[in-house]
């Protein structure tokens, strides 16, 4: 079981839409795949067209098996949504006198190997759910907008990825996703070349702008079902071969 946290303390970047389409992408290929959701702003579940009865915060906080509150959101497809009321599991993990960053581990220990993937979508902050993720996940996956001042942001989530590599080595950088790649715009190439020279190995293909990508959740689709032959979907269908080749 492949455990890939989706994750730039950074917001915007596109750690939404990837979880979400890179998730919908594998189930698509046939292999199981579980998307859970780490944001209050609970946005996998609404992407997907889903309204949750049920969240991960049930799971953290009263101890029942993630299986009793995973939703089936496509074949293949399944999902721990998130929502407000992870503030409160925040609060409650943060309260714990010991091992607070296993909380999601524990919780999510009878989960083994039912799934071939495991994404977890992470809110852009350093907060003790993200940490928590860390110590979950084996792969790291950064995704790194094109559009912005990238680099600055990205080398201090780095630096705090290798203060939990000291206590979880099992956590490894993988991948790092350029998104928002405007061909037109010059700055775009300069910051990917910048990202290559960086972190040279890691760095996937990127994902170029595309209007499609952002009106898809609004549907409640993937950009598969969406729009499907759109730039949006042929990037994320390469991404998908990418992660599925290991
Ligand atoms: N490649 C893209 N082209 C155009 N819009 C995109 C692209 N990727 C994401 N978006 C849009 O940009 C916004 C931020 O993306 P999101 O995935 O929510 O970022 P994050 O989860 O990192 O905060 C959303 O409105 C999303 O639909
Ligand atoms: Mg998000």
């Amino acid at each position: 079981m492949r455990k890939i946290v989706i994750a730039n303390s950074k917001g915007g970047v596109a750690k939404t839409t990837t979880s979400v389409n890179l998730g919908a992408g594998l189930a698509r290929r046939g292999h199981p795949t579980l998307l859970i959701d780490l944001d209050t702003q609970g946005h996998i579940a609404r992407s997907l067209g889903i309204e949750p009865h049920v969240t991960l915060a049930t799971v953290v906080e009263e101890e029942i098996p993630p299986q009793e509150a995973m939703i089936q959101a496509r074949p293949n497809l399944y999902i721990l949504a998130g929502g407000r009321e992870l503030a409160g599991t925040k609060r409650l993990i943060a309260r714990r006198d010991l091992g607070s960053e296993m909380a999601l581990y524990e919780a999510l220990a009878p989960l083994d190997s039912q799934f071939e993937f495991v994404l977890l979508d992470t809110a852009p902050s350093w907060d003790v759910l993200n940490i928590n993720a860390l110590f979950y996940a084996n792969e790291i996956l950064v995704p790194v907008s094109l559009e912005v001042l990238a680099l600055h942001g990205v080398a201090d989530f780095i630096a705090s990825v290798k203060v939990v590599q000291r206590y979880n080595p099992n956590v490894q950088l993988r991948y790092i996703l350029p998104t928002f790649l405007d061909l037109r715009v010059a700055k775009s190439n300069e910051i990917l070349e910048q990202l290559q020279g960086h972190f040279n190995g890691l760095v996937l293909p990127p994902i170029r702008y595309s209007v499609r990508l952002s009106e898809a959740p609004g549907f409640g689709q993937s950009i598969f079902e969406y729009a499907p032959g759109s730039r949006g979907a042929l990037d994320y269908e390469e991404l998908v071969e990418r992660i599925e080749k290991g």
